[in-house]
Parts: structure tokens; C-alpha cells; sequence
């Protein structure tokens, strides 16, 4: 038996053991004019991610079908994708045969203030730190407290996004993006082998730069080094990229990459 809030659930509502333990991934895909924005990109990190979970991947094929035709469906918004281990196992220990389970959820667009991608928003490091693990990072997996934990010291603030560091002080991403920055007037964004989720638009930023022949860092970044920045900028799938006006009070302008990344973004 299954109780939800006191009351028996509806037949066939079972445990999911990505409710269970966070054992599962998603994909947050922007949806612009019937067509899902990097929509192989989110294929090829979560299939990656099944393979590194060792959870059964959905058919490609079949999956991208179904992404197309809710895009297409839907017109204008975002896609939800969330894949899982399914039911079953021995608490923690997973059933070898038991089948993934996906869920897609249709959302309408968020709303942002347009200045965010033309005058830039505000950002404040955070106290909140990130653990590291680098059998998960990268992954855009459902363990997501520290993320929801970093949301709530946000809230508290005036800041529409906060940064985040590990444990030693390094920079890894934002709450809900990945970062860029210029330091000694080179392009850089943090490396995520031990912490962070490698986002699809950072994928596509960095792989649009090298075909133009610019050269991007990618490293590891101590959170003091941004005190000399004199560009930063967010991304995700959502936002494209967000230039960073306001670091903990210090002014910083828009520069030419963010407007670059901005361009590529928005033909995507
Ligand atoms: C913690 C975190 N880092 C990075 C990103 C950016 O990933 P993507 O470009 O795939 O949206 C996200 C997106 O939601 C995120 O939640």
C-alpha cells in the first residue's frame, strides 16, 4: 500500500526511486518557436549520464520524437525532461533489470526582466559551498539540495543569481548557471570534474569560440581571481547568457564576449 498525503494513491502511482534518493537526471529545455534550442545537445548529456549512472537509457530515437512533438505542440516555453532508475531494489541497492521511467512536463516561459540580457544583473558569492564529487559532476542529476539550499541564502538578498565555490575556494558555477569570465583579458570558465553541472549552453559557447579560433580557458578559478574581472557573464539553456552588472556591489560592464555568446544563443 501507498499513502500521498494521507490518502491511498491512485492505482499504478508507485515509488520512484527518484523521489526515493535523487536517483535519475534531467533536462531543462528551452522551446522557442515549435523547436527544442540545443535539443541534441540535452540527448547526448543525458544519454552520457545514464551511461555514468549505469541507468537504462531511454531510445534515442523515441525520445527525441517525443521531445519534438511536445516542442511543436507546445510553440513557446520550457520542456521538463526527467529521467529515473524506476521502481524496485533493495533500498539504496537498484534491481539490475528494472526499467528507467521519463517524465515530461510541459511549463510555460519564465518570466525575466529583459534588462537582465541587455543592462545585466546582480551577483553575490555565496556562504553556501559545494561538496565535491567527481563521480557526479558535470551530470545535471536530481540531487539538487545544495542548489535549492544556495536558492534559499539567495532569496535573503538583493541578487538575481549567486556564485558558488567548493570547499577550497574554488569558483564553480551560479546557482542555476555556469560561469565565464575575463581574467588578464582571457576568456575562462571554471573546469567541472569534481563539482558542477556542465551545462549544455556552456558546452555550446565553448565549442562556437574554438570554431572561431578564440582560445577559452578552462580551469580551475579561485574565487579571488575575480576581483580583477573585468568581464562575467551566466549561462544556461534558459537564459542564453546574462551579463553580470553587479558582483557583490562592484560595477562591471557588459563586454563583447557576453555579446557574442548572446548572438550565437539567440540563433540556436
Ligand atoms: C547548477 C547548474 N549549473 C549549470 C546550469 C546550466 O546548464 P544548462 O546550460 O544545461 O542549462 C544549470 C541549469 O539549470 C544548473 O542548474
Amino acid at each position: 500500500m501507498l499513502w500521498i498525503d494521507g490518502a491511498a494513491a491512485p492505482p499504478g502511482v508507485t515509488l520512484d526511486r527518484g523521489l526515493e534518493f535523487g536517483d535519475g537526471l534531467f533536462e531543462t529545455i528551452a522551446v522557442h518557436d515549435g523547436r527544442g534550442r540545443l535539443l541534441r545537445r540535452h540527448l547526448a548529456r543525458l544519454a552520457t549520464g545514464c551511461a555514468r549512472l549505469g541507468i537504462p537509457a531511454p531510445d534515442p530515437a523515441a525520445l527525441a520524437a517525443e521531445l519534438e512533438a511536445a516542442a511543436r505542440l507546445q510553440g513557446s516555453g520550457v520542456l521538463k525532461l526527467i529521467v529515473t532508475r524506476g521502481a524496485g531494489g533493495h533500498g539504496y541497492a537498484p534491481d539490475a533489470g528494472a526499467a528507467s521511467r521519463r517524465w515530461l512536463a510541459a511549463l510555460p516561459p519564465r518570466p525575466r526582466a529583459t534588462s537582465a540580457a541587455t543592462a545585466g544583473v546582480a551577483a553575490r558569492v555565496l556562504a553556501t559551498r559545494l561538496a565535491e564529487q567527481p563521480l557526479l559532476a558535470g551530470l545535471k542529476h536530481l540531487n539538487r539540495l545544495e542548489q535549492v539550499l544556495a536558492r534559499r541564502e539567495l532569496a535573503a538578498t538583493a541578487a538575481d543569481e549567486g556564485l558558488l565555490q567548493d570547499g577550497h575556494g574554488r569558483l564553480v558555477c551560479g546557482t542555476m548557471t555556469n560561469v565565464f569570465a575575463v581574467l588578464d583579458r582571457r576568456l575562462v570558465t571554471p573546469a567541472l570534474e569534481r563539482a558542477g553541472v556542465a551545462g549544455v549552453m556552456r558546452a555550446a559557447l565553448l565549442d562556437a569560440w574554438r570554431g572561431v579560433g578564440t582560445e577559452v580557458e578552462v580551469r580551475d578559478v579561485d574565487m579571488r581571481e575575480l576581483a580583477a574581472a573585468t568581464e562575467l557573464f551566466l549561462t544556461n539553456a534558459l537564459i542564453g547568457a546574462w551579463p553580470v552588472a553587479d558582483l557583490d556591489g562592484r560595477a562591471l560592464a557588459p563586454g563583447p564576449y557576453v555579446r557574442a555568446a548572446q548572438a550565437w544563443a539567440d540563433g540556436w
